[in-house]
């Protein structure tokens, strides 16, 4: 796709719903007694991917006029499926699901594309299988495929050695099965939207620092579910509103969950005019709307606590740096290497082609602002997340940019370029 610079972004723009919302939704949906009707429910390919696992589980499932309705089994209900679960590109269906699958009555094949078959699935088979779950990785590399075998499961306490909601739910759901009690620490806190589905569902689950600990549960009760729209899509109007001139759009109904908002932290440590307006907090899911104006950003230090609740985001925050005055360094953040892509090389590799000063290290980027960015010829590496961030460097570079693979953005975000177009003034 070419693309060009343009002057400068006004407008006002409603991104989908949150894609970690919207798994969530159809699993705990499928495996819960009575309906969950999920409004604002993302149809972007990888919750779709979720759609079609659960569908060859049993679980009727509707997608008429923006309603998602998942008439839940039980959890006890799944049936086998006939072939194996094809989870696609994304990394939250495949490891969510194994959870959830180590305590059938049943065997699956779990599988995806090839870079779903590049990803660590280790993380998720050590905490199963202590819980005595049968899953073996087909090709013994720790990737998927993976061949999962039902068992009765125990409760554990385990000390997870990396901060991740994928690996923490994986356990949780595992643990609605097990005997006892089942307990999750993680050396940072990581999203809770499971947590919070699954006490909305009835689940006896609670929190506690960066622990979660759930009790076997005899069932979960499907309800009404309005997904908020998703930080990790907004971000790239929030940029493009930061970075190039004359600028102001409203990101409407987003979500701010503390433990996914770390992007507004950052924003208010570079300075970024952002403004949080119509706040509401009535909902598991607290929203507002995301006002920004063009910025003097200036350059920060991104580490610790604040790098889960805000991973996906950081490729984008890596291009708000190049707008910046001064170095932005980001550690501790080495989880970025292991996404859809690497994103620490591509994202560096990408940004310097275009002329930024960025040096890759072991767990983050050093990135030196105030040069400005030309057009280059550049890949997304079919991962949705560049596509999109870099989508937004081309409009804030000088010269025209050829960006290979970026209709990915239907991972997270079929319209992206439809609703960009709009708000971009050339
Ligand atoms: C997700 C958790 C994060 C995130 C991913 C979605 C989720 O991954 O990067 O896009 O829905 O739980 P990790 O849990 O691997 O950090």
């Amino acid at each position: 796709m070419k693309l060009s610079p343009a002057k400068s972004i006004r407008g006002s723009v409603t991104v989908p719903g949150d894609k970690s919302i919207s798994h969530r939704s159809v699993m705990l949906g499928s495996i819960a007694r009575g309906t969950t009707e999920i409004h604002g429910f993302l149809e972007g390919a990888d919750c779709l991917s979720t759609i079609s696992c659960f569908r060859h589980m049993g679980v009727d499932i509707e997608n008429k006029n923006g309603v998602v309705t998942v008439h839940g089994k039980g959890l006890h209900g799944l049936s086998a499926p006939s072939v194996p679960l094809d989870c696609g590109n994304s990394g939250t269906t495949t490891r969510l699901i194994s959870g959830i699958l180590a305590a059938q009555g049943f065997s699956a094949v779990l599988t995806g594309d090839a870079s779903i078959q590049k990803r660590p699935m280790g993380r998720i088979i050590t905490p199963l299988s202590m819980m005595g779950a049968d899953i073996k990785s087909i090709h013994e590399n720790g990737c998927a495929p993976l061949q999962i075998t039902g068992k009765p499961l125990s409760g554990i306490c385990y000390d997870s050695p990396v901060a991740s909601a994928q690996v923490k739910s994986a356990i949780l759901l595992a643990g609605l099965y097990a005997e006892g009690e089942t307990r999750v620490t993680e050396p940072q806190i990581s999203r809770n939207h499971t947590e919070l589905m699954l006490k909305f569902f009835g689940a006896d689950i609670r929190t506690e620092g960066s622990t979660a600990t759930v009790r076997q549960t005899p069932e979960l009760y499907g309800n009404r579910i309005t997904v908020p729209g998703d930080i990790s899509s907004a971000v790239y109007f929030a940029a493009a509103g930061m970075i190039l001139p004359n600028s102001e759009v409203l990101i409407k109904n987003v979500g701010i969950n503390p433990t996914r908002a770390g992007l507004l932290t950052v924003c208010k440590a570079m300075g970024a005019d952002l403004t949080l307006i119509n706040q509401d907090h009535s909902g598991s899911e607290p929203t507002a709307d995301l006002l920004v104006r063009s910025s003097s950003l200036h350059g920060t230090v991104i580490q610790g606590s604040v790098i889960p609740a805000m991973i996906d985001e950081l490729p984008t925050v890596a291009l708000m740096a190049c707008f910046a005055q001064g170095r932005t360094v980001i550690k501790d953040a080495a989880e970025l290497k292991v996404k859809e892509s690497n994103r620490i090389a591509l994202v560096a590799e990408n940004l310097r082609a275009m002329g930024a000063d960025v040096t890759e290290t072991d767990d983050g980027m050093i990135i030196d602002g105030g040069r400005p960015l030309h057009g280059a010829s550049i890949s997304a590496h079919k991962d949705h997340r560049l596509a999109m961030t870099f989508a937004i460097a081309a409009l804030a570079a000088e010269g025209s940019t050829e960006l290979q693979d970026a209709d990915c953005v239907s991972i997270s975000y079929p319209d992206f370029y439809t609703d960009l177009k709009r708000l971009v003034r050339s």
